[in-house]
């Protein structure tokens, strides 16, 4: 019998991000804010036989090998359950990769989170959440989804209760930004004190004027040094009607916030040389509703 599962990895925003300090084991304490949007790849994942793992990805050149997040989690998966079957991975890719939307992230956690209904064996979750930050920083915070507040390398998370009602426009200029890069360009090497993020966005739903002052993304300052046309759609983010504008993750995502959608696809038409896309937020994950998804066939 196979069994196939359709699951939706969504990609992410950061809405405010600081970059506190350098570790000794080389990543950076963080203080962000991730949020979903309802935009995304669909992942089609299918038992077969042989602990086999293949994976087919349409829309982008993305390797179908090991170097994909998501056949990584697939073996991760199985390198710690016997009994774990074979998959077959299908990437509908929509996501622009390396972009800072963290598609590569959420393929990943789709695959955390759908292998094991399709095996049908049981992954508790502390265990997915430690296969998770193996993957990558970005991963645990896919398992949850929706608003939440990270810490540490970005797993510490907590959920954010909070209905964003706005759109967001996206602008990719194509460009790939390193995040190993990113980070050594920022060059942290004291503390920086950490803001409340969880405020700033509660103030910002009554009076989005505070939002320039209480969210930032540390990677701006750098990252634009390098890539300025980063800092140019920045400003016509603006001038184009945003409220609020900032990169996402260490790039190359801009995104504006508007107040309905047609603002937003009006101002997209502003941007007609760059890949954009025009998003709502999205819910967090119900393992009930991914659960139901599942289909069985003979
Ligand atoms: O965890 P991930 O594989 O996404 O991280 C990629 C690189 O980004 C790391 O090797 C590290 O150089 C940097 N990083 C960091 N601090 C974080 C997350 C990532 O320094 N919190």
């Amino acid at each position: 019998m196979t069994q196939r599962l359709e699951l939706a990895a969504p990609a992410k925003i950061n809405l405010g991000l600081e970059i506190l300090r350098r570790r000794p084991d080389g990543f950076h304490d963080l203080n962000t804010l991730f949020a979903t949007l309802d935009f995304g790849d669909t992942i089609v994942l299918e038992s077969q036989g042989d602990r086999a793992i293949t994976c087919q990805v349409l829309g982008a050149e993305l390797a179908a090998d090991d170097s994909n997040l998501a056949v990584r989690a697939a073996r991760a998966l199985q390198g710690q359950f016997a009994d774990a079957g074979g998959l077959a991975i299908t990437i509908d890719k929509r996501i622009p990769m390396g972009a800072g939307l963290g598609g590569g992230s959420s393929d990943a956690a789709a695959v955390l989170m759908g292998a094991p209904l399709v095996w049908g064996i049981d992954v508790g979750a502390p265990l997915l959440r430690e296969l998770a930050l193996a993957l990558g920083s970005d991963v645990p915070f896919f398992l949850m989804g929706g608003v939440a507040l990270a810490g540490s390398r970005g797993e510490r998370l907590e959920r954010v209760d909070i209905d964003l009602p706005w759109h967001v426009l996206l602008v990719n200029p194509g460009i790939h930004v390193a995040t190993p890069a990113a980070f050594a360009s920022v060059g942290r090497t004291g503390e920086r004190t950490a803001s409340d993020l969880r405020a700033a966005l509660g103030a910002g739903l009554a009076d989005h004027t505070t939002l320039r002052t209480g969210l930032v993304n540390d990677f701006e300052e750098a990252v634009f040094a390098m890539y300025p046309e980063l800092g140019h759609i920045k400003r016509h983010l603006y001038e184009a009607g945003a409220f609020f504008a900032l990169m996402s993750g260490s790039g190359s995502t801009m995104f504006g916030l508007f107040e309905t959608r047609e603002d937003a696809e009006r101002a997209s038409a502003h941007f007609a040389r760059y890949w954009t896309k025009v998003a709502a937020f999205g819910a967090a994950h119900s393992s009930a509703s991914i659960a139901s998804s599942i289909d069985r066939s003979e």
